[in-house]
This record gives C-alpha cells, structure tokens and sequence, in this order.
C-alpha cells in the first residue's frame, strides 16, 4: 500500500557530545542523511532534516570525570565541537541543537509525565548494583568483572569485548565499580519501566508485515528482538546528570538517556518552527499523517527505533511512526573497529584542518565505501586511489577538458548545436534514463549505486570526447566540433547536477564555471534544477562562462604517509598502554637455576638464511676456540649486518636442533616487547667470548 505524503521529516543519530564525530559516524548516519535531504530539497520537496547533540547518558560523565571537569564543560566544548565541524563538511541540517536545551527538557519532561499520568509505566523495586565508596548506583557498561563465559578479566556488565557474550550485570564474577575499581553491593532502588511485552503485537504487525520493504539487516534485528519476546525496560536511572524525573519521591533519579534523547527530534523540530513560522507548525510534521518521518541511524542503534521510540510515540498517542529507518552497518579503519575511547579513528574536525578544502572527496569516498549492507573498512590508499584514479582522472578531468576545449575554440561561450551524428545520439541514449535510475535508488537509500550512476555520467562524458577527439576534427571539419563542445558542456552541466547531493562543494564550483546559475537550485517541482537531469539543451548557446579552474587536484602521497603514520602511532601507544607483564611462572631453586649455561658471545658474523623469512643465522665467538652456529628467528627485527661486533647472551647448552638443514647450537636470548617484537640481549660493558652469566 503506497502512501501519499506530503513533506519529509528526516532525523540523523544525536552523537554523543562526549567526543568529536568521526568517519565511522559520517558514513553511517550524516553523510548519507545530507544526501537524502540535499535531494529531496533539490527536487523542491518539503522536508525538513533535523540534528543535534545527545549530551545525557553516562558516556559524557566518564568523560567529565577522566578529564577533571565539569559535564556541563565536556558537552559545551564537543557540542561546539560537532556543529561546528558538521557546517564546515556540509551537513546541511536545518537545525542542530542540543538536548541540554530548555526546550527540551521541558519537551521530554512533559512526555514522561503524560505517559505517567495515563498509566502507561510499571513501577518497580529491584536490587541493582551499587558503590558504597562513592554512594552511587552503577549502570550495565560501568560494571565490570569476570566474564562468566569464557573467563577473561575486564567483560562489562552488557557485553564482554573478549568473546562477544551479550551480558548483564549480575552474570559477572566479581563485580566491581569500572572506574574506580571498588567492589560493589546490591542496593534496592524503585524505576519506571515501558511494559513492551504489551506491544509485542502490534508491533509484530506493523514491523514484520507492513515494513517488509525495510533494508533486510533492519527488518533483520527487528525479527530477532520480536522473536525473542519484548521485555519490560527501565526509562529512569539513578544518576546525577540527565533530566530528572517529574514525579514526587524521584530524587535522584534522571530518564534514561535512551527515553530522552529520540524526544530530542521533536524538540529540535519545536525549536526550530518556534523561530521560523514560515516552515509551519512542529505539530504538523510529527503529528499529520502526511508526513513521512524517515530515521538514519547506525545499526547499534536499531532496536531504539524501530521498537523502543516507537512504543513511546503510540503509548503518548497523536504521533506519526518512522515510515523507514535505513540503518547502515559499521566502517572500520584500517581494518581496526573505530574507537572514541581508544582514540581510534578519522576526527572530522582533524581531517577538515589537515586536508583543507576537501570535503568532497572524503564525502564521495565515505559513499561510494557506504556500509549500506555490511561492515565496509576505509583504508587511506582506498581513499587516494579513488580521488586520483575517479573524482580527477575521471570527472575532473572530463570536466577540464570539455571548459578548455570551449575556451580554445569558442571563446568561452556554449556554442550552438550542430546536426548529431549517430554516435551522438548514441551516446545521448546512455544517459536519458540517469534521472530515472538516480531516483529510484535515491528513493530506496541506495545512495552508493546512485552516486556509481553519477560516475558513470562522467565515464560517458570522457569516453565521448575521447572517441570524437574533438583535437584532430577541428582541423577537418570545425562544423562538427560545435556539436561535439554543445555535447560536451551539456553533459557538464548534468555532471553538477547528479553530483548535487552528493558533492555539494564541487557542485557548486562547477555551477559557477558553467554559468549555471543558482537561482533554480531550490526549484518547486517542475522548474527545479533537479528536473534538468538527463537533458541536453540545459545551457544556452552563447552564454559566457568564465576562466575555468580545476575541478579536482590529487591527493599526494605524503598526505596519505602521514594519516596512515598517525593511525599506526595510536594502535602503538594503546597497545603500550595496554601492556601487562605475563605472570610470573612457578618458581625454581638455585640448583635448577644453575642447570642452564648462560653465556656471552661475540657475534663474528651474522646473515639471512636463505629461503628464510624468520632466521638469522649467528657464527659466534663462545671462547672454545671454535666457531658456534645458532639460527635465531629475529630477521624480522635487525639487519645482520648491525649485530656483528656485539655481545650476546646465549644458552650454551641447550640441546642443539636442526634448522632449515643445518644445526642450531644453542639459543640466542631476546626480550619479547609489549607489540611481540623481540630485542636481542647483551651485556653493559663488553666481556670475552665464553664469560659465563649467574
Ligand atoms: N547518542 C546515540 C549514539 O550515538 C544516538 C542517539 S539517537 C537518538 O549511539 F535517537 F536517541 F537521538
Ligand atoms: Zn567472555
């Protein structure tokens, strides 16, 4: 059953403000969003796209915490922070605010009140984790202990990282508070729960039957979470920071992060139809049944959705539900999973400081890489081969040409159309429908193969020009040239146009170097630029375009040495910061102690074992007269060459073993490091060959 609606509403994640957003966030949610809201606007249709910070929840505590500040500090510098950098990529939201705003505690106040009023909450008293130390009740990721599963130390009390077990707080081994390390106690304390076993029903029908259309790994995870029945869930937590609860006898208590902050939408919304009449009243694009809410999120944030927010618009009643929630999986770095607390990742703030200028190119990598329907990684030479080898080789390139070839022969005016060859008209054909197949999967939020569609507008573009090679016919037949720079330019001006959405920066270059003027950028159906797409008469013979410049440079291979070098001196200085010495192993008398023969050798010579990628193969002085051979897998750290000359520590009797066919006649000491790489033992100040150790 297609539905008519009238306006869009979209919403993007609220990121937490208790650090800068990175790649993983802008490909997952906000890229993709913007491109959406970017084409609905261009197409002339009402939408409105709404962001904000998430500044509750107890990620901005630790945060204030670790940092020694307050947490109204920590979400002011990163709420500032996120807008800021969101506006200079190009997020176009139309509002981004903030869920510290007074507005909206007023808003999610209210809403909890309403829902407590109609009898919509169960209240109840359980034993929850608390610190007697510091007087305070613990949440599920503040928890800590041993993971019932497989053991390991350090699983949290929602999910252990070592082997991935869905957890709760009291399946630990020995529980204690995360931060501070004290051991904890069972405390009871009263909280508001959502029944949603009561909605189970309807939501089975609304979901699994009337939103089959849904991105399957969406429909996917609602499956699962129905199949395996809906619980009841807390809305409140014990905490200091969050919006406190409306009711009498709450002290101390705040809604849940997770209650408050999808209301955050509509206050967002109220904010800004508050100060601009002119986009109509909020009620209207979350209460008329003629508007299409449509949620981007990341994938951890699907059950939130798709089930718990939900739930709480229909037990409020009077609001519309998401008419679709295109989730996108995770992007990994480097083959690592991005990380805020470890530091891991791309900041957007950083790259848009150290690669200046270059949103698009990030924006158009981060889609044509989207983790539409499974984990995707950005890699930096990714990255650089597809500016190079697409967005300047292919588009800009194209782009370059087509405007030189203009201003060589024309003057820098489109000139008119001659009569169309069949390859002409051949290659016109190619391109009639982009508009069409863009829209349609524009409209499905496959958002990766419309902008491969827009690529291959210019692949076309190039393939023409390099076919009618414009160059050699001006010699013979200058009538014919005309045709083919018309052709030309008009494929440009498609160029700005499919790009629209999603390079909006080099859109708008490009616009300003064909004179294509931006008045019809925010057109109204019919007269809108977005209606262009696909034809070929869209600038005028005769209009004037100024001196072009390029549209795209390249990315230097410095620039990508650097990121990658930063990315790598993180993974080193975590794994430093996550060393912990082996245990230490049972211990030996003084007689078994004595049993090995530790000596000092003089390294005489030392090379690669052939066939080898492991061995270094040592001839030592061990001051028996004779030469001894010990093969010792450190190639991957010295180069022979540097260890001649020095003294090393050596079990002289250690049973000898064969090696790649020869035999090994001891073994040479070496340190492991925190990261597995071995450091050779020797001695402070040189000794003979043969010196004994003890
Ligand atoms: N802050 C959450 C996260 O980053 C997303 C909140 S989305 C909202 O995972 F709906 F709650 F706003
Ligand atoms: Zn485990």
């Amino acid at each position: 059953m297609e539905k008519h609606f009238k306006r869009t509403l979209i919403t993007s994640a609220l990121p937490y403000a208790n650090g800068p957003v990175h790649i993983g966030h802008l490909a997952g949610v906000y890229v993709p969003a913007d491109i959406y809201a970017r084409y609905l606007r261009l197409k002339g249709r009402d939408c409105l796209f709404i962001g904000g910070s998430d500044e509750h929840g107890v990620p901005v505590t630790i945060r204030a915490r670790k940092e020694g500040i307050t947490v109204q500090k920590v979400v002011d510098r990163y709420h500032t922070l996120i807008k800021d950098s969101f506006e200079r990529f190009g997020i176009s939201f139309d509002i981004y605010s903030r869920t510290t705003s007074a507005t909206h505690h007023k808003l999610a106040s209210d809403f909890f009140r309403k829902l407590y009023d109609d009898g919509k909450f169960i209240e109840q008293v359980s034993e929850q984790f608390y610190d007697p130390q510091t007087g305070h009740f613990l949440t599920d990721r503040n928890i800590m202990g041993e993971c019932p599963r497989c053991h390991s130390a350090g699983a949290y009390g929602d999910q252990c990282d070592k082997c991935g077990a869905d957890l709760s707080p009291d399946e630990l081994i020995n529980p204690y508070n995360a931060e501070t390390g004290n051991p904890l106690e069972k405390k009871a304390t009263k909280h508001w729960y959502l029944p949603l076993d009561k909605d189970q029903a309807w939501l089975e029908k609304w979901i699994l039957e009337e939103h089959k259309e849904w991105r399957s790994n969406v429909y996917g995870q609602c499956k699962s979470w129905l199949d395996g029945g809906l619980r009841p869930r807390a809305v409140t937590r014990d905490l200091d920071w969050g919006i406190p609860v409306p009711v009498e006898g709450a002290e101390g208590k705040v809604l849940y992060v997770w209650f408050d902050a999808p209301i955050g939408y509509i206050s967002n919304t109220k904010e800004l139809c508050d100060a601009r009449p002119e986009l109509g009243q909020w009620e209207t694009w979350w209460k008329d049944e003629e508007t299409r809410l449509v949620h981007f999120i990341g994938k951890d944030n699907i059950v939130f959705h798709c089930i718990v927010f939900p739930a709480m618009l229909r037990a409020h009643g009077g609001y519309i539900l998401p008419d679709n929630v295109p989730a996108n999986e995770f992007l990994n770095l480097e083959g690592n999973k991005i990380s805020t607390s470890k530091n891991y990742a791309v900041w957007l703030n950083e790259y848009l400081d150290e690669l200046p200028g270059r949103q698009d190119e990030l924006r158009y990598v981060l889609t044509a890489n989207a983790p539409e329907t499974k984990d995707n990684d950005f890699t930096w030479d990714d990255f650089q081969a597809r500016c190079n080898n697409e967005l300047v080789a292919v588009y800009g390139n194209f782009v370059n040409r087509a405007l030189q070839l203009t201003q060589k022969y024309y003057e820098g005016r489109v000139p008119e159309c001659g009569e169309l060859s069949d390859y002409d008209r051949e290659t016109l054909s190619e391109f009639r429908d982009v508009k069409e197949r863009m829209e349609q999967l524009l409209e499905g939020f496959k958002f990766r193969e419309a902008q491969k569609e827009a690529m291959n507008l210019a692949r076309i573009g190039n393939k023409y020009l390099a076919d009618s090679e414009p160059w050699k016919v001006i010699k013979t037949a200058p009538e014919r040239v005309r045709t083919i720079i018309y052709l030309s330019l008009q494929i440009t001006a498609n160029l700005a146009i499919a790009f629209e959405p999603f390079l909006p920066f080099s859109s708008q270059r490009l616009r300003q170097m064909i004179s294509l003027t931006p008045s019809v950028l925010k057109g109204d159906g019919e007269g809108s630029l977005w209606e262009q797409l696909g034809r070929t008469d869209i600038l005028t013979p005769g209009t004037a375009l100024p001196k072009p410049g390029l549209l795209f440079t390249k990315i230097e291979d410095e620039t990508i040495a650097f990121q990658k070098k930063k990315l790598e001196d993180t993974l080193k200085a975590n794994a430093e910061a996550a060393y912990k010495a082996a245990p230490v192993k049972p211990t030996v008398s003084f007689e078994d102690f004595e049993k090995l023969d530790i000596r000092v050798g003089l390294v005489k010579s030392c090379e690669k074992v052939r066939k080898s990628k492991r061995l270094l193969r040592f001839t030592l002085d061990d001051g028996s007269g004779k030469d001894r051979i010990i093969l010792s897998g450190i190639a991957q750290w010295y180069e022979p060459e540097h260890l001649i000359g020095k003294n090393v520590l050596f079990i002289a009797n250690f049973a000898s073993r064969q090696m790649m066919g020869e035999e090994s006649q001891g073994m040479i000491l070496s340190a492991v490091n925190y990261d597995g790489g071995l450091s050779v033992t020797t001695v402070l100040d040189p000794v003979k060959g043969g010196s004994q150790v003890g």
